[in-house]
């Protein structure tokens, strides 16, 4: 097999990067797929999907309207709400050519002899131009929209509820803002269901994610190995796909049959390469520059708290002791957790004030605890570094 085909078939295997559009691919979530659903089947109801980066809220939206006639767009930051009706109505044309007219000249589409100019579309003249019957609109992305525009698609949605039932909008975002941002109106409300994805649950959704992947490649994912994956990519779709395809590649590169944990160890290192920039960027920003390794090790007690995504002062620096040289006491820990909260080290870790005595400090990206675990696995594997 050439390097090619071996990538070829690795990607059709594990898919880090790009949302799922297939049923087969994608695992897990029934409760929540469940909900949307039910409310695409209930008139006049739509959907927030809401989570953290990576969660899968794209993959879930997509998954769940296989089979209705849709239109997806991408929100981006400072779109206004006739930019994004446009985005809506030339993706919907270019789709149903034989619905809606684009005179590209004029700069406006037609329906039924009546013209509507694209430049300036209002939420009368979208809901005008989309169709009667059953269709679905997904606005991905929505937490990158000014507030303006997210104000004029609460209006939107409550227009649509009253008179279009057969529409229903997807909004996707990530945090629970964006719904708690939709909700602002009570009417509104009443007309939303909110649909939250966090972390995998059970082990075995992620084993079946290997399963699968392992068996596109012909490769068998030892039972070692998946443990290592779900302590690793600490439940989250994106890393658990990302160590999927980064130990499978090493394996392969082997001639092994049997991913073993040693392959994913090996795995991690470059998984921890090609994760997002913004986390490398970020934790090299917050470890950099200390006489000591003291921040270094905070970070990585903080990632290895048993189950528990935010912890006290105390608790981190017992953590933390466990891979430095000497104990950190938590007058130093608590020391370097406020600096690593401040803008010099990148707000890396946030902090929840719970009363005069009690903070709790956890990581401020969601999926960083995720990458400080492969850089912890990178560091055992390679050394010390
Ligand atoms: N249920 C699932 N089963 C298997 N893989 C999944 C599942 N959900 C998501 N993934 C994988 O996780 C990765 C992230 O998924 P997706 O892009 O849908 O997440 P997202 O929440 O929309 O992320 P972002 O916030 O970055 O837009 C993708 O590579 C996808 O392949
Ligand atoms: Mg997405």
């Amino acid at each position: 097999m050439t390097i090619a085909e071996r990538e070829a078939l690795l990607n059709l295997a594990f898919r880090p990067h790009y949302p799922i559009e297939d049923p087969d691919s994608f695992f897990g979530r029934e409760a929540e797929k469940d909900r949307v659903v039910q409310a695409l089947h209930s008139p006049g109801q739509h959907i927030v999907i809401y989570g953290e980066r990576g969660a899968g809220k794209t993959s879930l939206a997509r998954v769940s309207t296989i089979g209705y006639s849709r239109v997806d767009v991408f929100c981006e930051r400072e779109s206004s709400f006739s930019k994004l009706a446009r985005d809506v109505i030339l993706k919907y044309q270019s789709e149903n050519p034989a619905k809606l007219v684009f005179d590209a000249a004029n700069n406006r589409v037609s329906i039924n002899g009546v013209m509507k100019a694209l430049d300036d579309l209002d939420g009368n003249s979208l809901k005008a131009l989309l169709p009667k019957e059953t269709f679905v609109l997904i606005f991905d992305e929505v937490d990158r929209l000014p507030e303006g525009t997210i104000a004029s698609l609460g209006e939107f949605t409550k227009n649509l509820a009253t008179d279009t039932p057969a529409i229903t909008l997807i909004f996707v975002g990530v945090g629970e803002t964006v719904a708690e941002l939709l909700r602002g109106h009570d009417s509104v409300f009443r007309n939303i269901r909110s649909v939250g994805l966090g972390k995998f649950g059970p082990d075995s959704t992620i084993q079946s994610i290997l399963d699968k992947g392992g068996r596109t490649l012909g490769l068998i994912f030892s039972p070692e190995s998946i443990a290592s994956i779900v302590d690793a990519s600490d439940r989250y779709p994106y890393y658990v796909q990302l160590l999927g395809i980064t130990s499978a590649r090493v394996a392969m590169s082997e001639g092994a049959s049997t991913v073993t944990q040693d392959h994913v160890m090996r795995g991690a290192e470059s998984a921890a390469q090609d994760a997002d920039e913004t986390l490398r960027d970020a934790y090299e920003a917050a470890i950099l520059s200390s006489r000591s390794d003291v921040y270094k090790y905070i970070l990585w007690g903080l990632a290895t708290l048993d189950n528990r995504v935010e912890g006290a002062v105390g608790q981190i620096a017992e953590a933390a002791s466990r891979y430095a040289t000497s104990p950190i006491s938590a007058q130093v820990a608590g020391a370097a957790l406020k600096k690593l909260a401040g803008g010099d080290r990148s707000n890396i870790v946030s902090t929840r004030v719970m009363g005069p005595k009690k903070t709790f400090y956890s990581f401020s990206h969601p999926l960083m605890r995720g990458f400080v675990r492969l850089r912890i696995i990178n560091a055992n594997h390679n050394g010390p570094q």
